[in-house]
């Protein structure tokens, strides 16, 4: 199926004590899906939450699709509690792992999508052997870790590459991005965008994650 555009906030910048709230008033403002950013304090140097969050979390929301991000340096330790905890999409980063076709295999053995994510240092390439495992490829445009920082406009060749390459993939891109740096990754061929701060605290969310869909959709056509 050709790709849809979806914007999916994340809430790694929104009030973390009232993430139940925060999350359904995004989901009622129109978001696609919900970026969860779950850090380990060693593959980046920050800590946000992990599997018993988003299992509180999917108590309070039923229905919506849940994208774990996992900043970590052993995804596969977290694969059956993430998948207990019902998440949809389990993105991981292949830097720090070895056998990145076994660790997909588990995630979809488990019953989840799986997306496999790069940092802005790593080359595109490196992707390239396991886009027949991968239903999602994450583009990193910021250095993993913090929310809230520029979008690396630099980044846009990677998703050009894949978009060239893999027309029916789900190429996904994260960090920096809102309402000012969408024309510029809609044109490239991202389909999913995450986005934080820019929708967390834009003044009407609702308008925010419309205009950057529709964006997006125009550059799908
Ligand atoms: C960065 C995270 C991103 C980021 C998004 O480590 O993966 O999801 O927080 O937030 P903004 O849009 O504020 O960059
Ligand atoms: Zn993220």
């Amino acid at each position: 199926m050709a790709p849809q555009a979806k914007i999916g906030p994340s809430i790694l910048n929104a009030d973390l004590a009232n993430l139940a709230a925060e999350s359904q008033k995004l989901l009622d403002n129109g978001a696609d899906y919900l970026h969860l950013d779950v850090m380990d304090g060693n593959f980046v140097p920050n800590l946000t939450f992990g599997h018993p969050m988003v299992k509180c979390l999917r108590n309070h929301i039923k229905n919506a699709y849940f994208e774990t991000h996992m900043m970590v340096n052993s995804p596969e330790q977290w694969i059956e509690p993430m998948a207990d905890a019902g998440v949809n999409l389990y993105t991981f980063h292949i830097e720090p792992v070895k056998d990145v076709c076994n660790v997909c295999r588990l995630v979809q053995e488990s019953g989840m999508k799986v997306g496999l994510a790069i940092k802005p240092a790593t080359k595109v390439e490196e992707l390239a052997r396991y886009m027949e495992v991968a239903d999602v490829v994450l583009v990193m445009t910021v250095e993993p870790g913090f929310g809230g920082q520029s979008f690396m406009a630099d980044m846009m060749p990677k998703v050009e590459w894949l978009r060239c390459n893999y027309p029916n993939i789900d190429i996904e891109v994260d960090g920096g991005v809102g309402p000012k740096t969408i024309e510029c990754c809609a044109k490239s061929g991202a389909n999913m965008i995450v986005s934080g701060t820019a929708v967390v605290g834009a003044p009407d969310q609702r308008q925010a994650i419309t205009q950057m869909r529709e964006v997006v959709q125009r550059y799908l056509k």
